[in-house]
């Protein structure tokens, strides 16, 4: 992936596809006000995510059709299917959006076994509308608004499961750090905790403060600071998918 920081990229980019030109410039003006306006990264993710969800809530965790929204959401939900989701597990999703995969996982799980925590009231709000849609009501799903990523109001030991699908590559280090430090904590015995990030393998960086770029071995590093046994998901290379995974988990005691 070349550095999309680098102005000579974004130059060459410009010049090869201008017409993509007057969008970015457009991104470029809000994301400066919406980042002059916010006292933090969550606040400001969270005005980003209001403008977006206000256009097309689809659009606003990344599909641009609705065909795109299904085949996203298939992909998330075969692959934790492949890789050892079971019905009876608890899952947590962090940065649920508007359920593109948890709608799924709704769907597969026992009542009352999902979670999904954003920090969009809005998706939130087309996440509950989804719920309705897929006529998933019955299935008690939890839905709800966090601030930060320390779980602190989760119970210990809970969760078999907790998935993150293109939140952390729009999160910076700080906020990955943060989950990483309190993931352990709400994991169950032998519980995982999957998420997608944006890798590079040449130095880090942001796009705007959207897009953010991390070396496979700084997130593992990151885990390991945290007591967690970290291991980059090879197969899910495989996949038409830009992003990659990595799994996490507390080692095994013997
Ligand atoms: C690209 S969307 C992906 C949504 C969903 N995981 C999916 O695959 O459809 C990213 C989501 O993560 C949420 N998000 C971003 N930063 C977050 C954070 N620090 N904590 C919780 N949610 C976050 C956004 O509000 C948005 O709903």
């Amino acid at each position: 992936m070349p550095n999309r920081a680098n102005p000579l990229h974004q130059a060459k980019y410009a010049l090869q596809h201008p017409g993509r030109v007057p969008a970015h410039l457009r991104r470029l003006t809000r994301d400066l006000r919406l980042r002059l306006s916010t006292r933090d990264h969550v606040s400001y993710y969270r005005a980003v995510m209001r403008s977006d969800a206000a256009r097309s809530p689809e659009a606003a965790v990344g599909s641009k059709t609705h065909e795109r929204w299904l085949a996203l959401g298939q992909m998330q939900f075969d692959y934790l299917v492949d890789h050892g989701l079971k019905a009876g597990d608890r899952m947590l999703e962090i940065g649920c959006g508007n359920l593109r995969a948890g709608w799924r996982f709704i769907d597969h799980l026992d009542t009352g076994h999902y979670h999904g925590i954003d920090i969009s009231p809005d998706i939130l709000l087309a996440a509950q509308q989804t719920l309705v849609r897929q006529g998933l009501q019955d299935k008690l799903p939890n839905l709800a608004l966090v601030d930060d990523l320390t779980f602190a109001f989760l119970p210990a030991g809970h969760f078999d499961v907790v998935h993150a699908h293109s939140v952390f590559s729009h999160s910076p280090v700080e906020v990955v750090d943060e989950a990483l430090a309190h993931v352990g904590r709400i994991l169950a015995p032998g519980g995982f905790f999957d998420f997608t990030f944006d890798r590079t393998e040449g130095s880090e960086h942001h796009v705007l403060w959207e897009d953010y770029y991390f070396r496979t071995e700084t997130l593992l590093e990151l885990a390991r600071k945290h007591g967690l046994e970290g291991r980059f998901m090879d197969d899910w290379e495989q996949l038409p998918h830009k992003q990659s995974k990595i799994r996490v988990r507390q080692p095994l005691t013997h």
